[in-house]
């Protein structure tokens, strides 16, 4: 074990002088006592001294106290029994560490990550004698509701022939499960852990694919207007309390993925303590129990030490490409990036880099697109596919898009959804504005889209977009000269555009029924819509024409909060149709 000593202390940096060698980004323990060893990271590295993060408070930490260099970067531990667990940025186990040591967490309290004692069903799918490399499946187990792959270690790069494979039973994570070869005689034991460093990626598959597969959301703005590719990227930013949380929320219970991991940055402690607290609770609409099964939380609140924030993204992040690599699709969701941005900022202070713009360090912009490039669909080695998408909500000072975390974020992501104030005052929800938000992955996806669409599906969208635009327009002219000075024609297209965007793009997230849209219902509804917007209507005045679309939006609504198969929903059906027709 290389050791040296504490040299100086500020804030959450630590400089410490070392023996031989220090390698950069390497865990270190400072030793405060016996009982007290605080986890930290080497972020920089002088001629004879280094600076390293800790990812705890430092009080007590004295010049001269020892610190040990582990030769390790920091890393995650892989396993079954990740989901359904909350783990804090550095992969504690939140529940379990809190039955250990009480609510109030302890300091330098870590314990392992995945259950020790917990028996799992393994099952072999290879014989020995056969040869496999890093990436590769050895066998299984089952969580929950998926086979979770065992996988030779990532690291293993070269070819290895099996030389021993557990037979089907009953093991624990840390049971030797086969033991590997390689050409020059290097024997591997493997169980069903492997650790990984959470700042390199994880690339053993085949090749990536370009995302041309719509990812559902449910909400009909998202999937219909700004759609998501799986494997694909797009950010949420907006002022607070416009709705990002509530939008992510909703994502993660209704998007067609196998798995969803949730990097909680909170904003406050209070809101991270409401995403523990409301989680469990939430019922997983295709299984019906909880959606923790399939989830996995990592979280930190903004009193939590920088380092400890600045991991989290990370471990979330390497979390969610293990579970890709068994061919499953994942969501991962950050709320929010700007708290961890304001972590890189700290630490950027901290080592008195030359700041960039507001403050921010030079390099955020790279930090961004390398923790996006992260996403993607993947061919693995066994030709099946596995997506990781990623969403993060911004939440620039003052809702002003133009700074730094936003603009790095625009320039990567392939869907930006914006929410504005002004919608969000306005209570339509969700808050995301039509007029600012865009997806580049409605082309890319055409194909794939028209399988279930009309064939003119992606030219009635931008029509339908352009209606908002001329609606909008008509709307501020109106303001100006008033409902008299507007035209006829003008005011039959605002209201075509505001009935739109009523019965469209608003949607409830707090209604059993309206919160998901299915994308078969978006198509009918979409269908519905059009011809309203597409008929020349007459009307006598603008009483008349008002009066007419206000009681088409009320039922509308209601048709969208109907269970889809009552009697009910299907006699508002029936209104929608007869008014379409002019007969009522
Ligand atoms: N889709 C929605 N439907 C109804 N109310 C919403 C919706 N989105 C947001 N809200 C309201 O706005 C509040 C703030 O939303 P939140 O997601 O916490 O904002 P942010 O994360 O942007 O600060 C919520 O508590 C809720 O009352
Ligand atoms: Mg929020």
């Amino acid at each position: 074990m290389r050791s040296g000593k504490v040299i100086a202390i500020n804030g959450n940096m630590v400089t410490s002088t070392f023996e031989e060698k220090v390698i950069q980004n390497e865990v270190a323990y400072i030793v405060l006592n016996e009982n007290l060893r605080l986890k930290a990271e080497v972020i920089r590295i002088h001629n004879e001294f280094c600076d390293m993060q800790v990812f705890e408070e430092t009080n007590q930490i004295k010049v001269g106290d020892s610190v040990e260099f582990s030769n390790e970067l920091l890393s995650v531990v892989l396993g079954p029994g990740m989901l359904g667990t909350v783990f804090d940025g550095l992969q504690n186990p939140l529940y379990r560490l809190a039955e250990e040591t009480g609510f109030f967490l302890q300091r330098g309290k870590y314990i392992f990550p995945l259950d020790p004692d917990r028996v799992w069903k393994f099952a072999p799918s290879v014989n020995t004698g056969e040869t496999l490399k890093g990436g590769m499946e050895i066998g299984f187990v089952n969580e929950g509701i998926f086979d979770h792959k065992i996988f030779v270690p990532f690291n293993i790069k070269e070819k290895c022939k099996i030389l021993h494979i557990a037979a089907k039973g009953d093991y624990k994570i840390k049971d030797r499960l086969a033991i590997l070869s390689n050409d020059s005689g290097k024997e591997y034991e493997i169980n069903m852990t492997q650790t990984w460093p959470v700042k390199i990626p994880i690339k053993t598959y085949k090749e990536k694919l370009l995302p041309d597969t719509p990812l559902m959301t449910g909400y009909r703005i998202i999937d219909t207007f700004f759609p998501i590719a799986r494997g694909g990227t797009f950010c949420i930013p907006g002022p607070f309390g416009a709705g990002k949380t509530v939008v992510q929320q909703t994502i993660s219970r209704n998007a067609l993925v196998d798995i969803v991991v949730v990097a909680a940055c909170g904003e406050r402690a209070g809101e991270v303590v409401e995403v523990l607290r409301e989680f469990p609770e939430i019922k997983d609409p295709r299984t019906g129990r909880s959606l923790m099964e399939r989830t996995c939380i990592i979280c930190n609140t903004s009193s939590m030490p920088v380092a400890a924030r600045e991991a989290s993204v990370y471990t979330a992040v390497t979390i969610a490409e293990y579970y890709r690599q068994m061919g499953l699709n994942v969501l991962l969701l950050a709320d929010s990036t700007s708290r961890w941005a304001q972590a890189l900022r700290e630490m950027s202070g901290r080592l008195e880099e030359i700041p960039g713009e507001e403050a921010f360090p030079a390099y955020l912009q790279s930090v961004i697109s390398a923790f996006y490039e992260r996403s993607g669909l993947v061919e693995l080695y066994d030709k099946k596919t596995g997506s990781v998408t990623i969403g993060g909500t911004v939440s620039p000072a003052g809702g002003n898009f133009e700074e730094p975390v936003t603009m790095s974020t625009l320039s990567v992501v392939g869907a930006f959804l914006g929410l504005s104030r002004q919608r969000s005052d306005a209570r339509k929800y969700p808050a995301i504005d039509p007029l600012i938000s865009w997806s580049k992955y409605q082309e890319q996806m055409e194909e794939n889209l028209l399988k279930t669409r009309s064939r003119t599906w992606v030219k009635d969208i931008l029509k339908l977009h352009d209606l908002l635009f001329r609606g909008e327009e008509i709307y501020q002219q109106m303001m100006v000269v008033g409902e008299e000075g507007t035209a006829m024609n003008d005011f039959i297209i605002y209201l075509k555009s505001y009935f739109l965007d009523s019965v469209f793009l608003q949607q409830d997230a707090y209604d059993d029924v309206d919160s998901f849209c299915s994308e078969e219902r978006q198509v009918k509804m979409l269908y519905v819509v059009k011809k309203f917007v597409d008929k020349d209507f007459t009307f006598k005045n603008k009483d008349e024409a008002r009066a007419f679309f206000m009681k088409l939006i009320g039922t509308f609504s209601r048709w969208n909060t109907e269970p889809r198969e009552s009697e009910e929903a299907r006699e508002l059906e029936v209104e929608i149709n007869k008014m379409l027709e002019g007969v009522l």
